[in-house]
């Protein structure tokens, strides 16, 4: 969110000064504009409930039936559903169904709704339906899974090795998650779980206004149902806003009154957990009961101005997903619930403790099995799906600022990047390119003709982004509200009839309800090229704002009460809305062309499952070293939550950055996924040639870098699109079985390439720390400096002056580079390749390449090409070897037939730069491509050695072989 003088020129004066106080009012006091927990009856209720739970005698008052109220020989699969009754409300009955999915090596389900209310409401049960591929997962077979049940307790074995168990306590109700014997995870161990059950508003007195909850004796509030039974030594004392809460000027009406739910897991020798995205705060999630965090960790998407960079604090996006880790398993756990959910976090002696608090749904957990980081990623892709293949170029760099002004403006930024060489992919369009913020609609005094502009970048191998949020101004004579009016597409308000008005850029808006399947098709049909006669291929999409944001809501956001499709309200929806929005830009833009062309659409909001429709940014950041030092663990988060494709806003959002930030920023984004710059409307202009040298030149350097590297993104982000891993990962991801890295949050390995990263985020820095887990030689890419990393080494200190950082090659990888400079990522496909090839101690090293047209589906068909690359040292010989990935991973040998493989069929290998050797070789040859090779040896550190210099360097040049052909380099 952003103050609004600067775009203040092009608004009639009325209309500003309303828009003015709106903005000045909700931004005044950012912690003032978000609930905490004690603010929401909801939060207030359960997390009262883990202080009760000290008390002695506090017990669990659910407890399951002895029998099944359905089974498997019914349902043709592993599904088991038990009654769950609570001693509160004898009246008042739930139900758990235990599946056992097919998919996903043994991922378990929980899911419990109230069953037989007489009253006319459902809980939300769709989280699954949006968030996952399949929401209605398929079963493994009933025979899969051996059950044996005994009085009080059922205990199912499963998995693909039958060392999985999931046991059910029935009274207490209890369920221990067992692998190999070993107890994985309990829940409501402590008794936390609590469904509140639908009653009618007569069942309990009048509590508006700040009614006091104290004086409402518990008799009149549950006597109707609970014949006078004492609850409040569980429930608490009845709070004062069961059927209307007010927050600040707004009143939530909560037509279905309480229907919140809670439940404690905790994760038994666990030392750190991860996950919870978004939050601004360390990876390894600290605890929140007292000490650095006093508030649980908030899931409820919203526009936040000037986040905190180590908070709590809800942020634009919720994964509602952890994952567990000790040296012995990892474990992840989902909580498919899109209401608001907040999560404490408890380290104790026994091991972490959680405890998940929504305000509305279903409870549905998904138990992923692991049992390591890797077995997690793909659990959780065979549930949410993975970030398909992005377009190639737009893992370039991307020069955004809100805003370019008119159509020179863009061309002149992009000649001046050609000027002084500095390579560019994507110019962006923020807000102020559309007539009034009426996106679609370009303002023609700036843009008089978008296509002619859009063309002219397209020629040069680029692209542009503009932003379409989803706020539409409520004008007739604005085609899209017109239509949306007409389709009935629009969000309601809590009367479930009337269009939910508010306020956002364009002044007085609406919603379309993305909900509602009626506006799919429709927001298809809007960016086909026939209808949005202003854009062409070369434009993709910015959908911000998605949480959705409204500036006179309340949190600067829809009131809970609105209505969507189905008659859910919006508090049940909330956090999957963005998610929503982003989906059906992507789905439009994927059919725009045909054949169909991968979409790029960048959303601030996300979910669990946004993964499938692109990439987030981490919005509206600061320029200071706290924010920037932040970034790494919140982007390392994103991405073990799914989201691969994501960055952070380059040089900050707010704020004029120093040159020497400027430059850390660039060192760091040139390593983000996505790797984009963007600065406030009232920042000072930044792009990198307006810079005096050296900085312009470090910056230069520094984007170029990123180019040189896009074959080992482009190579991440392949294995991220098959298996979800990330590719950005975490020390906890690469050596699960090293503790000292678990907390270790500051730098990262890109993909499986081995590179270590680690970004400089203070000032004054000219040397760094790197952690090593294990015992082997790095090798400094720039320098090819040789830290041999042991038992007793494992910090090294890397030389880090500003034109530098710590980018260290792991020994075992080889990497495939392009390194020369090019305009754009586009007119790079027939450069050559560099293989740099860091040797293991034992002498060996392997890499992967995967290319192919970079933007269609083609890759689909099996139109690409998967190379594999090792180098084997054996009896005084070191053998370097081109083969096919695709074969040896998949058996098949598609990539030699398929187009693109034809079409680069002559890329050759420049050179190979071989580190580690143990000694000169006396004779470097081919086999398999006849090369004229020459080579140049310079003395150095073998992979073997023990002590830190200068790694020996055998450099190759020309040695005549084509990336796509089978050949060795034999060096003896
Ligand atoms: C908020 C976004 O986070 C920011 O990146 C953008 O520049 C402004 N909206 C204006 O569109």
């Amino acid at each position: 969110m952003q103050e609004p003088r600067a775009w203040l020129w092009r608004w009639p004066l009325a209309f500003l000064l309303v828009l003015i106080t709106v903005v000045s009012t909700t931004h005044a006091a950012k912690h003032g504009d978000f609930k905490t927990c004690s603010q929401s009856s909801f939060c207030r209720r359960l997390r009262s409930l883990s202080e009760r739970a000290q008390a002695s005698g506090f017990h669990s008052p659910y407890s399951l039936g002895d029998g099944y109220l359905s089974d498997a020989a019914q349902q043709g699969g592993a599904s088991w559903t038990f009654s769950l009754d609570t001693e509160l409300y004898p009246d008042i009955h739930f139900a758990l169904t235990v599946d056992f999915l097919s998919k996903g090596d043994g991922i378990a389900r929980l899911r419990v709704d109230e069953v037989g209310s007489k009253l006319p409401w459902k809980r939300y049960n769709e989280a699954a339906k949006w968030a996952l591929v399949d929401p209605e997962p398929a079963l493994t077979a009933v025979g899969n899974v051996k059950k044996v049940s005994s009085k009080g307790q059922t205990r199912f074995t499963y998995g693909v090795n039958s060392d999985l168990e999931l046991i059910v306590d029935h009274a207490p109700f209890k369920v221990t998650f067992r692998r190999s014997g070993e107890d994985i995870m309990y829940i409501n161990e402590r008794n936390l779980f609590h469904m509140e059950h639908f009653r009618s508003k007569a069942e309990t007195p009048a509590q508006v206004d700040g009614g006091d909850a104290a004086a409402v004796s518990e008799q009149q509030v549950f006597s109707a149902t609970s014949g006078k039974k004492d609850t409040t030594w569980f429930e608490g004392e009845p709070d004062a806003e069961l059927w209307e809460e007010r927050f600040s000027k707004w009143t939530d009406s909560k037509p279905k009154g309480p229907e919140a739910f809670s439940v404690d897991i905790s994760f038994p020798g666990v030392e750190h957990i991860f996950g919870l995205a978004e939050h601004a705060s360390p990876l390894s999630l600290p605890s929140t009961d007292g000490g650095r965090y006093t508030e649980p960790y908030r899931l409820w998407n919203v526009d936040i101005f000037e986040y905190e960079h180590d908070s709590t604090m809800a942020l634009y996006g919720a994964i509602p997903l952890v994952h567990a880790q000790n040296t012995k398993h990892s474990v992840g756990l989902l909580s498919l619930v899109a209401s608001e959910t907040l999560v404490d976090v408890v380290h104790a002696k026994s091991g972490v403790q959680t405890h998940w608090m929504s305000e509305s749904g279903i409870m549905d957990l998904l138990i992923l099995p692991g049992p390591d980081p890797a077995s997690l990623f793909k659990q959780y892709a065979a549930l949410t799906g993975t970030t398909d293949l992005p377009p190639q170029w737009s893992l370039g760099y991307h020069q955004c600022r809100w805003n370019y002004i008119d159509d020179t403006d863009v061309l002149e930024v992009q000649r001046r990047f050609d000027e002084e060489d500095i390579p560019l992919d994507v110019t962006w369009l923020d807000i102020e390119y559309a007539e009034e913020h009426r996106y679609f609609d370009w303002d023609k005094k700036h843009f008089p003709d978008p296509v002619k502009l859009q063309n002219e970048v397209g020629a040069k191998g680029r692209k542009m982004v503009a932003i379409v949020d989803p706020h539409i101004k409520r004008t007739d004579d604005f085609r899209i509200y017109k239509d949306a009016q007409d389709k009935n597409v629009i969000t309601k308000k809590s009367d479930g009839k009337t269009n939910f008005e508010g306020w956002c850029w364009t002044g007085s808006s609406v919603w379309v309800d993305f909900f509602n399947p009626a506006s799919w098709s429709w927001w298809k049909d809007m960016f086909s090229f026939n209808v949005w006669k202003d854009s062409t291929k070369f434009l993709f999409i910015w959908n911000d704002m998605n949480e959705p944001s409204v500036f006179d809501g309340p949190e600067i956001s829809m009131p809970r009460d609105n209505v969507h499709h189905g008659g859910w309200e919006h508090r049940d929806v909330h956090n999957i809305n963005g998610m929503m929005f982003h989906r059906a830009t992507h789905d439009a833009l994927v059919v725009r062309e045909e054949p169909a062309k991968r979409s790029f659409v960048l959303s601030r909001s996300f979910f669990a499952g946004s993964q499938r429709y692109g990439a987030i940014w981490t919005g509206d950041n600061m320029g200071t070293w706290d924010h920037m030092a932040g970034e790494t663990s919140m982007l390392l988060s994103l991405n073990i939550c799914g989201m691969t494709f994501c960055g952070a806003d380059v040089g900050g959002f707010f704020g004029n950055p120093s040159p020497e930030m400027l430059i850390r920023w660039y060192q760091a984004g040139a390593f983000m996924p996505f790797f984009r710059a963007h600065a406030h409307i009232d920042t000072k202009r930044r792009e990198p040639y307006l810079y005096e040298d050296p900085y312009k030149s470090i910056m230069r350097d520094t984007i170029r870098l990123r180019y040189t590297m896009l074959p080992i993104w482009y190579t991440a982000f392949h294995e991220a699109s098959r298996t979800g891993t990330p590719t950005m990962r975490p020390q906890y991801v690469v050596f699960p079985k090293d503790d000292k890295g678990f907390a270790v949050d500051d730098q990262y390995y890109v993909g499986g390439s081995g590179l270590l990263v680690k970004p400089v985020t203070a000032p004054s820095v000219d040397s760094s720390q790197v952690y090593l887990s294990d015992n082997q030689p790095y090798y400094n890419y720039f320098t090819h400096h040789f830290y041999p990393a042991s038992d007793s080494v494992r910090n090294v200190t890397v030389p880090s002056p500003l034109e530098s950082f710590p980018l260290l090659v792991q020994g075992g990888n080889i990497l495939p580079i392009r390194a020369r400079a090019r305009r754009a990522s586009t007119l790079m496909w027939r450069d050559p390749f560099t293989l740099v090839v860091a040797l293991r101690r034992q002498g060996d090293a392997q890499g992967e390449l995967y290319l192919d047209d970079g933007e269609s589906f083609a890759y689909a068909n099996g139109d690409y090409v998967w190379r594999g690359f090792r180098a084997v040292s054996e009896r005084g010989q070191t053998v370097v070897s081109s083969f096919d990935k695709a074969s040896s991973e998949n058996g098949s040998a598609l990539t030699r037939l398929g187009s693109w493989a034809s079409q680069i069929a002559d890329v050759h290998v420049e050179k190979l730069v071989i580190l580690g050797l143990e000694t000169k070789p006396t004779s470097v040859t081919v086999e398999g491509e006849a090369g004229d090779l020459a080579w140049v040896w310079e003395d150095g550190c073998a992979a073997t050695d023990k002590a830190e210099g200068t790694a020996s360097r055998l450099t190759i040049k020309a040695p005549g072989v084509r990336v796509l052909r089978e050949w060795s380099i034999r060096i003896v």
